[in-house]
């Protein structure tokens, strides 16, 4: 029973917003859709739940077309990105909601409903809240109510957007931990979108990366971090540095940088350009060296150095300030690389937006 999306495309006016998305989330699993803001999150989710339809390409469940279904026949669960409750419901009527108004013929009758949402309240442990009203409750616990709310028709995919975006980081964790029990007792495939990418990383058993209404990449969250797959992605997880280099027989070179800690990569020999995180770079005392110290600043547990070469090279590394004991402004020093991902092509081709560089084939396998 999966969620096969093919090569679906959606346009408002002249302006393509989804441009081609494949994608298959299986059974029981929870993929996060992380993404900057514009990038389409919302529009496909909005299709996913029938309250939309693309101009092209398919959408089905369980070998079932759903672009011939309604929003109500596919029986889906929908959080959404601003979501308000029902202000003059308490929490236990807002829960309620979506059973209280099906068709005759699949309503459930009053005490089973009552049932059905005094099982939720417990299983989402808000069952002090029953009888409040949305005004008297914290912003999780509304979360947790919108969670019962979209839970309470028994929906074989749950889609959420952004649910804890209004949230302070501390009670988001929380609920991010809560929200992987829930889902995995509950046994739905869910789809959560998100831009905040610490959130989809713990969250989720797999990242899609979308930007510009495609798909960057698909991965389990360890794979995408630690092998982005093209520049964009590589500089939305924080390898914001970027440094021309030669590729010689799989190596990256450059004049002054010990690179020899980077595994041997398959590309054509020439110009590329390596993408790697502050954090990656070893700083080390050397007086033969080419770069010399020209900022350094302490966020605290951390102490951010600014390297330049005589060529106009200018590096920003990042290390436990523990470990910086000795490094001042105007000192030389040797930069160590010890990771970071290699692009074909100078900083202008690197730049440029990438294919896809995976089938979806690929990224199943
Ligand atoms: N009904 C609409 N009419 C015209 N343009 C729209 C419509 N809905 C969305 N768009 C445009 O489509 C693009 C993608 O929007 P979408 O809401 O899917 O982005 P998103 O990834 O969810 O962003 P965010 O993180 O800000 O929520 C945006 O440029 C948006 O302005
Ligand atoms: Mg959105």
């Amino acid at each position: 029973m999966s969620l096969v999306i093919s090569h679906l495309a959606r346009r408002f006016g002249a302006t393509p917003v989804l441009r081609g998305i494949d994608l298959e989330v299986r059974q029981g699993e929870l993929v996060a859709l992380l993404g900057p803001s514009g990038s389409g999150k919302t529009t496909l989710l909005r299709i996913i739940a029938g309250l939309d339809w693309p101009d092209a390409g398919g959408l089905s469940f369980d070998g079932a077309d759903w672009l011939a279904k309604s929003a109500a026949e596919r029986r889906i669960g929908f959080v959404f990105q601003h979501y308000a409750l029902f202000p003059h419901m308490s929490v236990r009527d807002n829960i309620a909601f979506g059973l209280t108004v099906l068709p005759r013929a699949q309503r459930p009758g009053k005490a089973q409903i009552a049932a059905t949402v005094d099982g939720l309240l417990r299983f989402l442990q808000i069952d002090g809240l029953a009888d409040r009203y949305p005004a008297e409750l914290s912003g999780g616990q509304r979360q947790r109510v919108a969670l019962g709310r979209a839970m309470a028709t028994g929906p074989r995919v749950l889609l959420l957007d952004e649910p804890f975006g209004a949230l302070d980081a501390q009670v988001r964790r929380d609920l991010r931990r809560w929200l992987r029990g829930v889902h995995d007792s509950a046994g739905t495939t869910t789809i959560f979108v998100t831009h905040d990418q610490e959130e989809a990383f713990e969250l989720a058993d797999r990242v899609v990366v979308m930007n510009g209404g495609v798909i960057e990449q698909i991965g389990r969250p360890d794979e995408i971090y630690d092998h982005p797959a093209t520049p964009f992605v590589a500089r939305f997880l924080g390898l914001t540095v970027e440094l021309p280099v030669t590729m010689r027989a799989g190596r990256a070179q450059a004049a002054g940088l010990d690179l020899t800690a980077l595994p041997r990569r398959a590309l054509p020999d020439g110009p590329a350009t390596l993408f790697l995180r502050p954090a990656d770079i070893e700083v080390l005392p050397d007086t033969a060296a080419p770069f010399r110290v020209t900022e350094a600043a302490s966020t605290g547990a951390l102490l951010r150095i600014v390297a330049e070469s005589g060529t106009g090279c200018r590096i920003e590394a990042e290390l436990p300030r523990r470990d910086a004991r000795g490094l001042s402004v105007g000192q030389p020093v040797g930069l160590r690389i010890v990771a970071g991902q290699i692009f074909p092509g100078g900083g202008a081709s690197a730049a440029a937006p990438a294919e896809p560089s995976r089938t979806l084939k690929e990224a199943l396998s």
